[in-house]
């Protein structure tokens, strides 16, 4: 199994492209499932997890081919309408096939995804969702049973919480539902206004981007389109952090400050130096990191995304920082492995309070969900010596060409 070996306390000099949105890809890549017609997205990055999207849409008929080193184009007629356990498992998102599959042909068979490493992740929302818009659900031997006979119809739906899958499969579904659909308590996450504007290139009639309240005409039916993906500002904000605790400076090309919410904030007050430029954002850190305070929201607040990699930050600032999980109910798995690199971490219910010491020291780690195995990379970046992340199969699910970005801006970073 790949493990990345880092020799930290060399800061990071030069730029980073950043690659094409992960989670704007996912739903983008299910929106395939809507039409025969072909659906060309551009500003793909190659990940795990979109090959796994694409193995799924494969076996409902959907050939997902990688045209140019960007590009995917997406086409074909659905042939089969179960989305098995056996690639669900491996992924979540793949919840996302529910809405356009039952919209299309008026059945599904999805395999419920259970439970993950950061906690147990119901899809409650998107079936209550889909049950208002005229479907009957049945759960039997593990797999959503969903059918529509006279087809779906458009609902007025008020999500009790904030949920970005949800909001996405019910936006993916009302595109083909007869009639007006909307969403209340909508997530306002980038990735939705840009799965809104590809849907609508595609013939929905999708408004209220960027507020909590979506309004979605359904279409008769929909065509093709050409889009291109947003950059993935996780992806930008986790470099960001790269640049700053290892105190170089950072051109990360493409990167845009809007799409980083509350992030943005909490890394200035933080004393990372930041400047929005026509190619992207110049991160440097030329002064002391000091404790800051964060608690995850949903956008435009602090991503919990970006918790684990903003901890790790706070675990060489001056001070003390109260970091609060508002979103997951699991999501500090990586405190025991920071703590085994030096950091002052203690968990409190929802809450991790960080006292910052002056230097971590490099060590073996293991590497337990997507985001945390980069706060270990960071970690490893700015510890003293050399540490060494296991379990870097969760890196890959999402985040592009890292050893290689990294080793780009003066890192001692490689793949064993
Ligand atoms: C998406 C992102 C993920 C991010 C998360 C929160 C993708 C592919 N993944 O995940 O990276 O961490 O948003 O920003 O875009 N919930 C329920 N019932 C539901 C749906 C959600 O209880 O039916 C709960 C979840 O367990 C969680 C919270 O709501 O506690 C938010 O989840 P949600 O926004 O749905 O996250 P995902 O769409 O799964």
């Amino acid at each position: 199994m790949d493990r990345i070996r880092i020799a930290g306390g060399r800061p990071l000099e030069g730029s980073i492209a950043i690659s094409g949105a992960k989670n704007a890809a996912l739903p983008l890549m299910a929106a395939g499932l809507l039409t025969d017609d072909r659906l060309i997205l551009d500003n793909v990055a190659d990940l795990a997890d979109l090959r796994t999207m694409a193995e799924l849409l494969a076996q409902h008929g959907i050939a997902v081919e990688r045209t140019l080193p960007r590009r995917l184009s997406l086409g074909g007629a659905i042939t089969n309408t179960e989305a098995p356990y056996d690639i669900v498992r491996k992924m979540r998102a793949s919840i996302l096939v529910l809405g356009p599959l039952l919209a299309r042909t008026r059945e599904a068979r999805v395999s419920l995804p259970g439970g993950c490493a950061i906690g147990t992740r119901p899809v409650d929302l998107h079936l209550t969702g889909l049950e208002a818009m005229g479907a009957e659900i049945k759960l039997d031997s593990g797999y959503i049973h969903a059918t529509a006979k006279r087809g779906l119809r458009g609902a007025k739906i008020t999500f009790p919480f904030v949920s970005v899958g949800a909001t996405e499969n019910l936006m993916l579904a009302a595109s083909l539902a007869d009639g007006e659909t909307v969403l209340i308590n909508a997530a306002r996450e980038p990735e939705i206004g840009d799965l809104a504007e590809c849907l609508n290139a595609m013939g929905s009639n999708i408004t209220g981007m960027g507020t909590d309240r979506l309004t979605i005409i359904g279409a008769r039916r929909l065509h093709g389109a050409q889009h291109e993906i947003i950059p993935d500002r996780i992806e930008a904000g986790t470099y960001a952090c790269a640049a700053a605790i290892t105190g170089g400076e950072v051109l990360l090309r493409g990167a845009r400050s809007a799409d980083l919410g509350a992030v943005m904030a909490c890394l200035l007050q933080a004393g990372v130096d930041i400047n929005e430029t026509v190619e992207g954002l110049s991160v440097s850190r030329r002064n002391g990191l000091h404790g800051t305070d964060v608690m995850t929201e949903p956008f435009p607040g602090f991503a919990t995304d970006m918790q684990a990699q903003f901890m790790t930050l706070m675990a060489v600032a001056e001070g003390a920082s109260m970091i609060t999980e508002s979103i997951f109910e699991n999501r500090f798995m990586h405190v025991p492995e920071l703590s085994r690199m030096g950091a002052r971490i203690n968990v409190h219910g929802a809450s991790a309070i960080v006292r910052g010491v002056p230097v971590l020291s490099g060590a073996p780690v293991m590497a337990t969900d997507l985001r945390a195995s980069f706060s270990l990379v960071l970690a490893g970046l700015a510890a003293k010596g050399e540490t060494i992340v296991s379990r870097v199969y969760h890196l890959d699910r999402g985040y592009e060409h890292v050893e290689q970005k990294l080793a780009a801006c003066g890192a001692a970073i490689e793949r064993i």
